[in-house]
């Protein structure tokens, strides 16, 4: 067993790969070259990555695809996504293609509300509790003044300090249940400061409050922290057409088509196991959006699936009708999204990309990453209830295939057009390869 080193993140770059090779690699000088293959030449670029974490010993790159063609609240975008699984970015642009011609995407921001909580133990009589809440409410503004200030100039804030009563549930427990607005910020920085100084005037005027006893004076905070829970920071994404325009696939007709595509949401609302199925394909198009774009994809995949579960069963984050003629298919998400402040006025690429997307504020990202994850259903749902998903997937993986086998350029270009006309699998391109070869 290797030794636990200690001080490891005081050693250098080339100090840490160094003992990461020698100890946990088969080929040290192999993996150096590897770490290396990936360094970014361009010495500016290269620090500025290797001070966004701790312990930085290589860039890890992902492919940044563009997705064209997408018409949103008829302005024209082209969408910068981030991701490695080959389908996505050809999905969403056939999507965007499809509803181009079809009057495009309508999105409306429902809410930007964020929150916090200042998580809390007391032992006590409750209506002293509130009594006390009700008198340090103003101080708690006050003693975050200088936090919420430059906030607070711009039209955001906080909104609201409520006190809640969790006790029947955990003993004891209460919470300041805050809500925010930190319009183009996500906030993350600016909620959490604003708690921890809640929780500390909160504790400390508890001490002084003249109702309490000794026992209740003692109030212990456990926590202070956003939650990443955000059901009224939404968003609704929504593309609707006449049935005769459903016109996918040859082999489907457009009403059954629109039928089985009703009957698909149907089996998610009940299914779970679909159901995780049907909203992966819904953050396969959000997260590479959000990852482009500089934000947070685990805030945003757990605060999308909870809200998915809202109803006490997981299910489905789209929902499509057909009335009379109309065939409607739609989309209602939290996302907590920022486009100032942390990676995004830091990564080239992050600026870059939402240079892309025409500078948009939050409000307006929130849009388009639901359209995003709208398409990408609307890709998947079409495959799923038509051709099936291999199709479309495999050709899409025929390259990673290739590059697997180690086809050369010409290889690759001669495979590409033989699959154009043949199903592709891993076993039917080794056959490809090898008779190529063979020639
Ligand atoms: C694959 O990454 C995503 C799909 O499985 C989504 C779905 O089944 O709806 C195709």
């Amino acid at each position: 067993m290797t030794t636990p080193i200690l001080g490891f993140s005081k050693l250098s770059k080339q100090e840490k790969i160094e003992w990461v090779s020698q100890h946990y690699t088969n080929n040290p000088s192999e993996a150096k070259k590897i770490l290396e293959r990936y360094w970014n030449s361009e010495n500016d670029v290269q620090k500025l990555h290797d001070e966004f974490i701790e312990n930085t010993i290589t860039n890890y790159y992902l492919p940044l695809g563009i997705a064209p063609n997408f018409l949103i609240n008829d302005k024209m975008y082209a969408i910068p996504m981030a991701i490695e699984e080959s389908s996505v970015v050809a999905a969403a642009s056939k999507s965007a293609k499809f509803w181009l011609d079809r009057g495009g995407f309508k999105t409306k921001v429902l809410g930007t509300e964020k929150v916090g909580q200042v998580h809390f133990i007391y032992s006590g009589d409750f209506a002293k509790l509130e009594k006390f809440f009700f008198t340090v409410h103003s101080k708690l503004l006050e003693d975050a003044k200088s936090l919420i200030k430059n906030m607070k100039k711009r039209g955001g804030g906080v909104s609201k300090i409520e006190l809640r009563n969790k006790s029947e549930e955990l003993h004891g427990y209460y919470q300041l249940h805050c809500t925010f607005e930190t319009l183009d910020a996500m906030g993350a920085n600016f909620i959490n400061s604003c708690l921890e100084q809640f929780a500390k005037t909160f504790k400390q005027e508890a001490q002084d409050f003249h109702l309490f006893d000794s026992k209740e004076k003692n109030i212990e905070i456990v926590m202070s922290i956003l939650s990443n829970y955000v059901p009224n920071c939404l968003v609704k994404a929504e593309v609707s057409c006449a049935i005769n325009e459903l016109n996918i696939d040859t082999s489907t007709a457009p009403l059954e088509f629109a039928n089985k595509l009703l009957r698909a949401i149907d089996i998610a609302n009940i299914e779970p196991h679909r159901a995780v199925t049907h909203n992966k394909g819904i953050m396969n198009g959000i997260d590479a959006v959000i990852l482009a774009t500089g934000n947070d994809f685990r805030a945003i995949e757990a605060g999308v699936h909870a809200y998915a579960s809202k109803d006490g069963q997981y299910k489905s984050l789209t929902h499509a009708s057909i009335e009379d003629d109309l065939f409607r298919f739609w989309i209602e998400i939290p996302l907590a999204l920022g486009t100032v402040g942390g990676l995004t006025n830091l990564h080239p690429l992050v600026k870059l990309a939402l240079e892309i997307l025409q500078k948009p504020t939050a409000k307006e990202l929130m849009q388009i990453v639901a359209v995003a994850g709208l398409a990408q259903n609307f890709a998947a749902l079409s495959s799923l209830i038509t051709t099936g998903i291999q199709e479309g997937h495999m050709k899409m993986h025929l390259l990673n295939i290739l590059n697997q086998l180690g086809a050369t350029d010409k290889e690759k270009v001669e495979a590409v057009h033989y699959f154009k006309t043949h199903t592709v699998s891993h076993s039917a391109v080794v056959e490809a390869l090898e008779k190529l070869r063979a020639n």
